[in-house]
């Protein structure tokens, strides 16, 4: 069984000047059905963000866009007060509507607001990180984060976040906000099957900037391929713990988020994500994505 002195698979990266363990934690999970509403569970979702930073978890992935609030609530109500170890990394720029989706919420208004809801219900009086969601639903869109970016520049200058991020972005977004303010990670969609970002990856990982891929393993739709199943069977294994294992050997500056509304799964993923992977089976794996 862990205990609370094992390290977690992949060691620590340092955001800025905050150290986090590369097996962070992914919040959206807690929600209710498509993150909406509190969760069928709340025992069960308090148990599991408990359980993360009892094995040693210091990095969590939020946003108050989940729930909208209860995912926020509910960390603050299982962690609160936080050990100082522990890093809440949250998003802004996309809000949630009737229909659950997620209307972009970019204006300088929005955003100020957004931050402070967080804090809020966060129970902070500072975001370590914040990242600024761009793009929709369908991905990253091209267009200027400018005046977004600026405004979360101002907020960080007021004390009110500690370090920079965008998410859901283009290359040309990372690089606009890299010329406004110094960013300590890019969140964006990746996983073994989704490998759009290869060249953004290995661009950040050489600037030391955190590469943090959600959807790991699939998000809503868990990923499936014939290749992953062979190598996961072949080393007596789970698919998810291949997928992540092969994540945290992709780049030193990936970190990981991945999502699970169980303990059962989130110990799983931990005990997996450790997995050796050898060069043949990197490139068995390899050719799901190209
Ligand atoms: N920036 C953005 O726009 C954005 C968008 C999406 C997500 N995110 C962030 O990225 C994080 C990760 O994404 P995600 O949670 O949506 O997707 P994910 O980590 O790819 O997958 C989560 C899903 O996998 C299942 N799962 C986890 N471990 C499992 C296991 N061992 N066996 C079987 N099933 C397992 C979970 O179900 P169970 O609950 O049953 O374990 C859940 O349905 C989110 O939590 C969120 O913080 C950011």
């Amino acid at each position: 069984m862990r205990t609370l002195s094992a390290p977690l698979p992949g060691g620590t990266w340092t955001l800025g000047d905050l150290t986090v363990t590369r097996f962070g934690y992914g919040a959206m999970q807690l929600a209710g059905p498509w993150v909406m509403g509190p969760p069928a569970d709340r025992d069960g979702a308090l148990a599991v963000l408990r359980e993360a930073a009892g094995l040693g978890i210091t990095h969590i992935d939020t946003a108050d866009a989940y729930g909208p609030r209860f995912t926020n609530q509910l960390i603050r109500e299982a962690l609160h007060p936080y050990p100082d170890s522990l890093h809440i990394v949250t998003k802004v720029g996309a809000t949630r509507n009737h229909d659950g989706g997620w209307p972009p919420a970019r204006r300088p208004d929005d955003l100020r607001r957004a931050v402070h809801e967080n804090l809020e219900n966060l129970g902070l009086e500072t975001l370590d990180v914040v990242n600024l969601r761009l793009g929709d639903a369908q991905g990253p869109q091209p267009g200027s984060l400018a005046e977004a970016f600026e405004t979360l520049v101002e907020l960080q200058r007021q004390g009110l976040i500690r370090h920079l991020g965008v998410s859901n972005a283009t290359a040309e977004q990372v690089a606009e906000a890299q010329a406004t303010a110094p960013i300590v990670c890019v969140q964006n969609m990746y996983n073994l099957a989704h490998r759009q970002d290869d060249g953004l990856i290995d661009e950040l990982a050489e600037q030391g900037i955190a590469y943090v891929p959600f959807f790991p393993l699939g998000g809503f739709s868990p990923l499936q391929s014939s290749a992953l199943t062979a190598v996961a069977s072949r080393l007596d294994a789970t698919p998810m713990s291949v997928a992540l294992a092969w994540l945290l050997q992709r780049s030193p500056n990936i970190l990981l988020i991945p999502g699970t509304s169980s303990v059962a799964h989130l110990r799983e993923n931990i005990a997996g994500a450790g997995l050796s992977l050898s060069d043949e089976d990197l490139a068995e794996l390899d050719k799901i994505g190209r």
